[in-house]
């Protein structure tokens, strides 16, 4: 077996569109097993930028398969919009590039449209979601009233009754609570009848088994994780996550596969911290360094482009998705965006509202509101590092950085990234097979 998880260790955007990228150089297939369109994943070659929603992030390399499974939801004029790009560019050369599972949920206009009414409605207590109809299109699955990809093929009767089944009771709350138009059904399935149409050369019906026949031969299968550990529906930063869960387990329940398929977890994490939207986040910082950062590391969100805060490294944190996911080994991102500062703070611990030390990630987002961050002062790198191909040419001090985050959280750090291209990424152990 060679299944590999790729997990968001923090809020969301640490690069894994980048990993993956590289990574899948090595891969047979790419798995998006949950997400949707919130996601935004940057891929950099040669200088040229491609940010992808819902396709997986091997779609640039030619003879990696890649597929979204049942645990994704389908914005389907979205994938439309994404797959015409990459034909455009001549990314996507031929349809057996990616499959689409059956059992994917198909996200719908009115999703999307009730998800913006909501967040509207919540004037200063919202959520900050990307507005692309994530949270009502996993409520549709959950209510057992969602359409699947597999039913865009079924019966044009059927498909339009489930359609009515999910479009009442979003309708009556889109009229009648947020008093907004209803969508209309004929709207709806003037959709479904492109989508169908678009999609039908990527269908691939069962993703699951797809997939266990190729564990099954050995081949080797990356899944790629979207948003991050603390914005899990169980598990993050609560209500402000998303909808779905996002930790290493969620890829065997979204793709279909056993926990046993599955070889190495690695965990995503930039060199600081960022997060786009409300919620807790004790090390944010609200000064000239944060403002640094933000502008240097471009944190600006690939989705939506709402400015991202910028704070400092939590190992609290750190070590929560570490346990939380089960990941053996770290992708250290963004390195080079540190050059050049004074010095770095790391949080070590933290201290509760009563001066209590705490050393474990609080479960309940009004205590992580009360936590004051504990930090370790250390000394940062003044120079460019974005040349350098290996630990040993890095300067002493980012060596030493590198080497006290191990230390701390006890897994080894496998990658290290020093810009956003394909080149500028340090292997410090294989991917596959070591
Ligand atoms: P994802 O959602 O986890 O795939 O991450 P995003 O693509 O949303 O955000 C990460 C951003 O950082 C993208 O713009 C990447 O091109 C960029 N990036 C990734 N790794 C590095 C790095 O090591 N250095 C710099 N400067 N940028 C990076
Ligand atoms: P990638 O895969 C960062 C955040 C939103 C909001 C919360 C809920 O690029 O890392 P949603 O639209 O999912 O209902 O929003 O989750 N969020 C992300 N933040 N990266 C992402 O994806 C995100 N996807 C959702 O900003 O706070
Ligand atoms: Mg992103």
């Amino acid at each position: 077996m060679s299944g590999i998880i790729v997990v968001g260790a923090q809020w969301g955007d640490e690069g894994k569109g980048k990993v993956v990228d590289v990574f899948s150089a090595e891969s047979d297939y790419v798995v998006r097993y949950q997400g949707g369109a919130n996601a935004g994943h940057t891929l950099v070659v040669d200088g040229k930028k491609t940010v992808l929603h819902l396709v997986p992030s091997g779609i640039l390399h030619d003879t990696t398969k890649c597929i979204i499974s049942a645990g994704v939801v389908l914005d389907v004029e979205q994938i439309t919009k994404e797959i015409n790009a990459l034909k455009e560019s001549g990314i996507l050369k031929s349809t057996d590039q990616l499959l689409i599972s059956d059992g994917a949920t198909i996200l719908l206009p009115h999703h999307r449209k009730l998800d913006q009414a909501r967040e509207a409605a919540l004037k200063n207590e919202k959520i900050g979601t990307t507005g692309k109809g994530i949270g009502p299109a996993y409520e549709d699955r959950a209510a057992r009233r969602a359409l699947l990809f597999g039913d865009l093929f079924a019966p044009e009767e059927k498909t339009r009754k489930r359609v009515e089944h999910s479009l009442k009771e979003t309708n009556f709350l889109l009229k009648n609570y947020y008093k907004q138009d209803a969508v209309e059904l004929d709207d709806v399935m003037s959709v479904i009848a492109t989508a169908r149409e678009s999609l039908k050369a990527f269908r691939c019906q069962d993703a699951s088994l797809l997939i266990h026949k190729a564990l099954n031969a050995k081949r080797s299968v990356l899944f790629e994780g979207a948003q991050g550990t603390l914005l899990d529906i169980a598990h993050g930063t609560y209500p402000f996550v998303t909808s779905s869960s996002t930790i290493a387990g969620s890829a065997c329940v979204g793709a279909g596969v056993g926990p046993t398929a599955i070889d190495k977890v690695i965990g995503i994490t930039k060199a600081y911290t960022t997060r786009v939207g409300s919620g807790p986040f004790p090390t944010e910082l609200f000064d000239a360094v944060g403002e640094d950062i933000q502008k240097k590391g471009g944190e600006f969100g690939a989705t939506t482009g709402r400015p991202r805060r910028c704070g400092w490294l939590d190992l609290v944190a750190l070590k929560y998705a570490i346990r939380t996911n089960g990941i053996t080994s770290l992708a250290m991102m963004k390195m080079d965006v540190l050059s050049g500062l004074d010095e770095i703070k790391i949080c070590v611990s933290y201290k509760d509202k009563d001066g209590h030390l705490v050393d474990e990630y609080p479960m309940n987002s009004t205590e992580i509101e009360e936590m004051t961050p504990i930090y370790e002062t250390v000394p940062c790198w003044q120079e460019d590092i974005t040349k350098c191909k290996s630990v040993e040419e890095l300067p002493k001090t980012a060596q030493d950085y590198l080497k006290k985050i191990e230390g701390a959280v006890k897994r080894p750090i496998d990658v290290v990234s020093v810009g956003p291209g394909r080149k500028e990424t340090i292997w410090v152990r294989p991917l596959f097979n070591d």
